[in-house]
């Protein structure tokens, strides 16, 4: 914020606020697969992973709040939306950003119940099979988070290394989720 050109705190704010939900979003789902590799079974209330989870709520419920200041506006739809000469069309444009805001009301409201759950009594109240069960909203949350970067990416003509900082992020997460379900049905099979 403070090396931000003047008028563009909020903004700066907004997008460095998304890039450290992201990592820490990842990270939470990197714990599990990580867990399982070490001792072949999921690991259940995980201190760093919660830790990491609540960073990620609190990191990107500022982004939710700042984006719909700077980015639900006249000026930015004329930018970016239906004043842009870039590829994709406008009207795709529009479509994309249409979504991509529908997505990050759904994550905020996952990211509500995550946060719900981060704590003992939930767990208590909830016992472990249900806690477990609502805890996998997490997987919709990285989804969806992934859907609305990859739309704002392409209309805010991100640089290489983000669209690649971006790439490198999901595809650690994905492969490890994969590894981590191979090794546990190994485990369970033998
Ligand atoms: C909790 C919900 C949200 C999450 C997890 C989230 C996540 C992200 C991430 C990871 C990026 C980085 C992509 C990039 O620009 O390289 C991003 C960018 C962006 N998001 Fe969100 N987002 C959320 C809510 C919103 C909302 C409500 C808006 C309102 C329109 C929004 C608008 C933007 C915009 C304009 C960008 C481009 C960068 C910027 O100027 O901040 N986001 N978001």
């Amino acid at each position: 914020m403070a090396l931000a050109p003047a008028g563009q705190e909020l903004d700066r704010l907004s997008f460095v606020t998304a890039w450290l939900c992201l990592p820490l979003l990842a990270g939470t789902l990197l714990i599990g697969p990580l867990h399982v590799r070490r001792t072949g079974r999921l690991p259940g209330n995980h201190l760093v992973r919660r830790d990491l989870g609540i960073w990620c709520v609190i990191t990107g419920m500022v982004h939710f709040f700042l984006a719909f200041k700077v980015s639900m506006n006249l000026e930015y739809m004329a930018l970016y939306v239906h004043g842009a000469d870039a590829w994709p069309a406008p009207p795709i444009r529009e479509l994309m950003y249409r979504w991509a805001v529908l997505a990050s009301l759904a994550i905020a409201v996952l990211f509500v119940l995550l946060l719900a759950l981060s704590n003992n009594l939930a767990i208590r109240l909830l016992g472990n099979r249900w806690w477990k069960r609502l805890q996998r909203a997490s997987y919709p949350a990285f989804a969806l988070t992934a859907v609305h970067t990859i739309a704002f990416q392409i209309l805010e003509a991100r640089t290489l290394w983000l669209v690649a900082a971006f790439v490198a992020i999901t595809a650690a997460v994905l492969i490890a989720q994969y590894a981590g379900r191979a090794r546990l049905r190994n485990s369970r099979d033998t």
